[in-house]
């Protein structure tokens, strides 16, 4: 199964790419959460990317098609995977398509803008293995502990109110647009549930066939 997850920041790609990479047993690939560990790192990388996130903008294309590329290329992502916040241009989807990957589905997950402000500030999330969690909505069972890893976790830069605002700013001028690009080739399984994690998760494992 290859797989695209779109939706605004916020909507819960990367919550619900968790559960089903366990369900399907197929990785995750977040550009995000490899782009916020080589800003950590300092990697050359991430030295270019970092005033783009900090602000709430895109990263330029030409550095995303590298990172996604080379990722595409370990051996993990040989046999299906989840892609997490890429493409987000259509440049990126072209690029992807270029190479000669064919998705067996694209699912976008619709989240009013309203409530992707409010979520934004209960959002927690792990800086060491980029796991996800709200304070309220999808607790750890320790406070402030990872589930996963047992790693502090902490509050992102760029879900402060302001940032947040141009994040969704971007996403409806530049990745909405894939919406349609996916329509048109069959792909789009639109997701508008509102409901709790495991009631966006029974939808999308319904819209998948799984
Ligand atoms: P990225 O990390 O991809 O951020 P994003 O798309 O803005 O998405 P988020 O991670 O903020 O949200 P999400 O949809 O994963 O939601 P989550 O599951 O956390 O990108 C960050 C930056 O990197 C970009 O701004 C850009 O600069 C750069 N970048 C990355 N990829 C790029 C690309 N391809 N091209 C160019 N630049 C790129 O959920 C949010 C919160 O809601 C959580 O607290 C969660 O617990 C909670 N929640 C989830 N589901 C529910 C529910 N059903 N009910 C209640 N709460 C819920």
């Amino acid at each position: 199964m290859k797989l695209i997850l779109l939706g605004a920041p916020g909507a819960g790609k990367g919550t619900q790419a968790e559960i089903i990479s366990k369900k399907l047993n197929i990785p995750t690939i977040s550009t995000g959460n490899i782009l916020r560990s080589a800003v950590r790192n300092g990697t050359p990388v991430g030295l270019k990317a970092k005033a783009y996130m900090d602000a709430g903008a895109l990263v330029p294309d030409e550095v995303i098609i590298g990172v996604i590329g080379e990722r595409l290329q370990e051996a993990d992502a040989q046999n299906g995977y989840i892609l997490d916040g890429v493409p987000r241009t259509i440049a990126q989807a072209e690029a992807l398509e270029n190479a000669g990957i064919q998705f067996d589905a694209v699912v976008s997950i619709e989240v009013p803008d309203a409530e992707i402000e409010q979520r934004m500030t209960g959002r927690r999330t792990c800086p060491a293995c980029g796991a996800t969690y709200h304070i309220v909505a999808n607790p750890p069972k320790q406070e402030g502990i990872c589930d996963l890893c047992g790693e502090a976790l902490g509050q992102r830069k760029d879900d402060q109110p302001e940032t947040v605002k141009s994040r969704l700013v971007t996403y409806h001028e530049q990745t909405e647009p894939l919406k349609g690009f996916y329509a048109q080739r069959g792909l789009l399984k639109v997701v508008d549930v509102r409901g709790s994690v495991e009631e966006v998760n029974a939808a999308i494992m319904k819209v998948l066939g799984e």
